[in-house]
């Protein structure tokens, strides 16, 4: 069953200083969802935001906040980004000893639940708690920072997951976030992707909203 494709920006390349200007340019570009990338120095090697600018960013837009949380113990976040107005989070395979649980709790929260891994991690990590997840996030780059080379092994991984989701019958979104631009966007769609997470390739753009526009063009 063909998925929706969605545009979810990742704001953090975006003009931290003009968050708010920001927001409205990619609703006019056609986002879908906004990506926040959570990031917390430990379980990957850089620092970024929590949840008061998630909930800054809530009074502003009526789009859905994805929150991808690259962070050690997410059990002790997820509330606090449930209450800051998410719409969905994201945890790492890599991160937690009971995924499924962690799943059962931020469904409970009201939000979507979501599992991330790293491109080193075998996609056979997910096999046990993969039902009692709504989305998948395959990074396409090693996690930490935009802006670098899309991994094409990515591409692999997506086709066995998206067959491995239909053989199980799983209506499983399935996200790709890192090094994705106009020239492969195409190819990480006919993968099996179906949610596009996009930094660099917008925000450092001349006209984002129009490079948002020209990503949703090929969807
Ligand atoms: C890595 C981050 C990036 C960011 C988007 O931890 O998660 O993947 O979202 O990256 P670019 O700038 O490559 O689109
Ligand atoms: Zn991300």
């Amino acid at each position: 069953m063909p998925k929706i494709r969605k545009l979810a920006p990742s704001i953090l390349n975006s003009d931290l200083l003009r968050l708010g200007e920001q927001v409205k340019i990619l609703e006019r570009g056609g986002a879908d969802w906004l990506h926040f990338d959570v990031m917390d120095g430990h379980f990957v090697p850089n620092l970024t935001f929590g949840p008061p600018v998630v909930a800054a960013i809530k009074g502003a837009t009526q789009l859905p906040l994805d929150c991808h949380l690259m962070v050690n113990d997410p059990e002790k976040f997820v509330e606090d980004f449930a209450r800051a107005g998410a719409f969905s989070i994201t945890i790492h395979r890599e991160a937690t000893n009971d995924p499924a649980a962690l799943a059962r709790r931020i469904r409970a929260l009201g939000c979507r639940a979501g599992i991330s891994l790293r491109p080193a991690t075998p996609m056979d990590a997910l096999d046990a708690c993969l039902s009692g997840f709504d989305m998948v996030l395959i990074m396409s780059v090693n996690p930490g920072f935009g802006g670098q080379k899309f991994i094409p092994e990515s591409l692999d991984r997506a086709r066995a997951l998206r067959r491995k989701c239909d053989g199980l019958g799983l209506d499983i979104d399935i996200q790709m976030d890192g090094g994705i631009g106009l020239r492969n966007a195409a190819e990480v769609l006919a993968s099996g992707a179906n949610v596009l997470v996009v930094g660099t390739a917008i925000f450092k753009a001349e006209d984002p909203a129009m490079a948002a526009a020209q990503f949703k063009a090929l969807f």
